[in-house]
């Protein structure tokens, strides 16, 4: 006995925190990668999700919340350090973002992170099936495939990366980019967020590995094929869609606007308190907007949401204080009294206040620096039930991709910027109508049941003609 779908990730969709008044419970985890496959282990109605708990040292068993079937993986604190802190978010997450952070790299945290994905790829072996579908996830558990395939060469194994994939002039900085390579070569599939990313990695593993490739195939020595393609992410657009039409949503979006004093536009920006958002610059170009008196913090406030994120790591404290420092100097410069230009929340909110924020809001500004995809401007985007709304969307996201009819920016480029949230405050009805209809489709079309089933589907297809091919 087994499960024959087995979801392996750095993080469980819930978050075990201490409460103020000293009890633990639980909390949905931050992020995209979360938000993503929770919908997809409900649609598919079983299987199992290994993952990190949060904390130290919680010797947790597995338990069910809310219909999800969770396996606990905990980590020690030097592990914490090396692995999670460490290799994943000081080392790989900065390379992998265009080096908008000097990415350090240390052997002990090498060692730590080779630790802790053996254990990842153990607990699955122990769990899954025999001939089980094993989807391992993102950038902190890139040598589980390999690991998994050597314990059990049954399984179907797929690995999904939710972040970009450097091209080769910046991956070969890795002092470990050959077993990193060799680590995701395990899965039988590895899917990347768009085409440029599963090229960057084909090349890679030509060059430094020295297999033989063919478009996106890769074929190994010992006659397996692996496969890297293209599969954007998305989100439950129908789900946000019913959430916007609610009641409870529409009333709480009214009220915000009038706790906002009732200005003639709100921008909104919701991200995790990361560097690679681009929060600084978009928040500067706001404020040079009213300073220039392009409008007044009568007709426009921006409330920016800064969900906290690993605040453990330097450069993450470092950022916090730079942001609430610029937060604090608008405010006091351009604010009056009961109008602050920048309406600031460092803080998390549940999926109904998120949708009710995306309803407020008229004009949405995400202006990463690089992100993979950016879940958050596709539910702006499914949230807009009435096709009204701008979104102000950076050309280095992968959901710029999709989302042409976005005001594309530079986020490097402040006065592009200026011009560009300058034009969104501007525009004609008609005009916001036309790009938010055609914005909406492509998310009503390719939501994420339609990204994990082409995933699924591939990879099944890939075992498949692996299979056929090592018989003949
Ligand atoms: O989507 C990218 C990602 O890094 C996920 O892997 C991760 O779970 C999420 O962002 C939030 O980050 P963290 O798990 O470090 O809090």
């Amino acid at each position: 006995m087994g499960n024959d779908l087995v979801i392996v990730a750095n993080r469980l969709p819930v978050d075990r925190v201490t409460l103020p008044n000293g009890e633990t419970g639980w909390r949905r985890s931050p992020g995209g990668l979360v938000a993503a496959i929770e919908p997809v282990m409900r649609t598919h109605g079983g299987g199992v999700w290994i993952g990190w708990p949060g904390g130290t040292d919680q010797k947790l068993k597995p338990f069910e919340e809310d219909g999800l079937a969770l396996v606990p993986l905990s980590m020690t604190q030097d592990e914490i350090e090396g692995h999670y802190e460490g290799f994943a978010n000081g080392t790989l997450w900065p390379l992998y973002h265009d080096l908008v952070a000097k990415p350090e790299f240390h052997r002990e945290w090498w060692d730590e992170y080779v630790k802790v994905n053996r254990r990842f790829a153990e607990k699955a072996a122990d769990l899954a099936a025999k001939n089980a579908t094993v989807w391992v996830h993102d950038y902190q558990l890139q040598l589980v495939p390999q690991y998994l395939r050597e314990l059990r060469p049954d399984l179907r194994i797929g690995f999904y990366l939710h972040i970009p994939f450097p091209p080769a002039e910046l991956f070969q900085q890795l002092p470990w980019r050959r077993q990193l390579l060799e680590g995701l070569l395990g899965a039988d599939l590895v899917g990347f967020q768009l085409p440029g990313a599963a090229q960057n990695f084909v090349r890679l593993v030509r060059q430094r590995v020295g297999h033989k490739t063919h478009r996106d195939l890769v074929y190994l020595p010992d006659g397996r094929v692996v496969r890297a393609a293209a599969f954007p992410i998305s989100i439950d657009a129908a789900g946000f869609e019913d959430l916007a039409n609610s009641d409870q949503v529409v009333e709480r979006a009214k009220a915000l606007r009038e706790a906002l004093g009732s200005p003639r536009t709100i921008f909104l920006g919701i991200d995790r308190l990361d560097y690679t958002k681009g929060i600084y610059a978009r928040l500067r170009a706001f404020g040079e907007l009213i300073r220039d008196g392009h409008f007044d913090v009568e007709d426009a406030v921006f409330v920016q949401v800064a969900v906290p994120s690993r605040e453990q790591v330097e450069q993450y404290r470092l950022l916090r204080d730079e942001i609430e420092r610029l937060v604090g100097r608008l405010n006091g410069d351009l604010g009056r009294i009961g109008r602050p230009a920048i309406s600031y929340l460092h803080t998390s909110y549940p999926r109904e206040e998120m949708a009710a924020l995306y309803r407020a809001a008229d004009i949405m500004v995400v202006t990463p620096y690089r992100d993979g995809m950016n879940l958050v401007a596709k539910e702006y985007v499914a949230c807009r039930v009435e096709d009204d709304g701008a979104l102000v969307l950076s050309e280095f996201a992968g959901a710029a991709d999709e989302l042409r009819q976005a005001w594309l920016v530079n986020p490097y480029d402040i006065n592009g910027m200026k011009t560009a949230l300058l034009e969104a405050y501007q525009a004609e009805p008609k005009e916001l109508t036309r790009r938010m209809r055609a914005m909406r489709k492509q998310i009503r079309q390719h939501d994420v049941k339609a990204w994990a089933s082409s995933f699924m589907t591939e990879l099944e297809d890939q075992v498949h003609t692996d299979h056929q091919k090592v018989v003949r």
